[in-house]
């Protein structure tokens, strides 16, 4: 080993060099680069063909050795919908990173999660934000019962693993990782070399003891956690904590999960009283309009392991402009540049002149496909200013050949339309197979043949 060397890492992405410069090579973020000590990895010379002589083997496990971990160890939350977004309940010896906008509810949630898990385990609940009269006061409104409750108002890292150490809760909270700082760097908190060592540390912790980590990350103008992306990699699930400006609802979403599905969604509604888990999401994410209007169309996505319902509104207006508008919120941008270039070539719908904005209603993201269908029909609605008929649903994937492409779960999707009390389902043809949801379901090939038939 020789003696640590100087190394510099990106801000943004995580990417590390041995020089620094006022670019990063690798993302193209400007002023990104830290300096930080990492110890020189041991080199050995390449080409020699010959006998491995490194550092002593250690021990290789067979699978059939190792007990799965069971799903009845899972600690539930009390909070279904967290659960949900986390596959059944925090996993022991698990890390979580919960990230979100100053001010969304991080701190309300987990001491939420805290006093229904207190209930059975050792919870501890770190924060290097607050006092812990803040706490108090906000466990007294949440109306929790605070004689349960563990604080401990620290930022050093030492300390917090010594105290965790010795009071070996179940489950620990550390709100947040930014404030957390460790001797063993030089650099000021918040830096990504603490952010990343004191990571390293609480992950390294909640593998040998068991414990299941929460950490509280906070996310920068650009939405991405802040710190580099690399804390992403150490950690077992990633959770985005999101809500529509100005909106009491709240979303949280699991964007990496290795314990259950990516992509999961939870919702929750911001009381007064705290979080309430919402079970049944799909009714507060459309209007209920006593009367359509044009250019409105609701569609059944697929979030996760369950479907709801969203509405996508489209707004088609004669440019005055050379290079006319396109704006997609909650939607990819590329995919309705698709979808106007498929409906110009195979449904003979110009809309190459007009401003087009596409919105999905209650700051919902749409990444599936399966939208596709329904966000032609409110084009088009919104272009002839006609509504489409009330009860109506779609869903289905566009080809650039201009046909409908089958979207998985298309009975699931039929059932939960049904269930709003939805009648009329425009759906690819091969959806139609085996349907028994109590819905008018009609099936078609192209896209052509679905828009005329409206
Ligand atoms: P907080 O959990 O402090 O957010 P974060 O930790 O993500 O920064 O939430 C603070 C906001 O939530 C604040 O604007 C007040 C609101 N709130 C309620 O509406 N009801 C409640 O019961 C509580 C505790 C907070
Ligand atoms: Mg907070």
């Amino acid at each position: 080993m020789g003696k640590p060397k100087t190394t510099y890492i990106c801000r943004e992405c995580g990417a590390s060099f041995p020089k620094w410069s006022g670019q990063c090579a690798d993302c193209g973020a400007w002023n990104s680069l830290e300096e930080t000590a990492s110890p020189s990895a041991a080199r050995t010379g390449p080409g020699q063909r010959g006998n491995w002589t490194g550092t002593a083997s250690a021990e290789v496990t067979s699978l059939a050795d190792v007990r799965p971990e069971d799903s009845s160890q899972r600690l539930g939350s009390g909070l279904s919908e967290l659960d949900r977004v986390l596959g059944g309940g925090l996993v022991p010896g698990s890390v979580v990173l919960l990230g979100g906008d100053p001010g969304i509810g991080k701190s309300t949630l987990l001491l939420q999660a805290q006093a229904a898990l207190a209930s059975e385990h050792g919870s501890l609940y770190v924060t290097g934000e607050e006092s812990a009269a803040q706490v108090a006061m906000r466990a007294r409104r949440l109306d929790l019962d605070p004689s349960r409750l563990r604080c401990l108002t620290e930022t050093r890292l030492e300390v917090i693993l010594a105290t965790a150490a010795s009071h070996k809760p179940a489950f620990l909270v550390v709100d947040s990782i930014q404030t957390l700082w460790t001797e063993a760097l030089q650099s000021a908190p918040g830096a990504v070399a603490q952010v990343r060592e004191c990571a390293a540390r609480l992950v390294q912790f909640a593998k040998q003891t068991g414990c299941a980590v929460v950490l509280v990350g906070h996310v920068t103008k650009e939405g991405a956690l802040a710190g580099p992306r690399v804390l992403e990699h150490m950690v077992d699930a990633v959770l985005y904590f999101e809500s529509d400006s100005g909106s009491r609802y709240r979303l949280i979403r699991a964007v990496k999960n290795r314990f259950g599905a990516a992509n999961e969604l939870g919702v929750f509604a911001m009381t007064g009283q705290g979080l309430k888990p919402i079970a049944n999401p799909s009714a507060i994410f459309l209007s209920g309009a006593e009367t359509p209007s044009p250019g409105s169309c609701v569609l059944v996505t697929r979030e996760g392991t369950r479907p709801l319902m969203v509405e996508v509104q489209a707004l088609v207006a004669p440019s005055t402009l050379s290079n006319p508008r396109r704006v997609a919120v909650g939607i990819d941008p590329n995919r309705l540049a698709l979808l106007l270039a498929v409906m110009n070539r195979h449904a003979g719908i110009q809309i190459g002149d007009q401003d087009v904005f596409v919105n999905v209603a209650g700051g919902i993201r749409v990444s599936e496909t399966a939208s596709d269908l329904a966000i032609a029909l409110a084009l088009k609605s919104s272009l002839r200013e006609s509504p489409l008929p009330k009860g109506l649903v779609a869903f289905g994937e566009i080809g650039l050949a201009g046909e409908l492409r089958p979207v998985y779960n298309g009975e699931e999707r039929l059932r939960e339309a049904a269930g709003q009390g939805f009648t009329e389902a425009l759906v690819p043809e091969g959806n139609l197979k085996g349907v028994r949801a109590r819905i008018t379901a009609r099936g078609f090939r192209t896209l052509a043949e679905a828009l005329a038939a409206v």
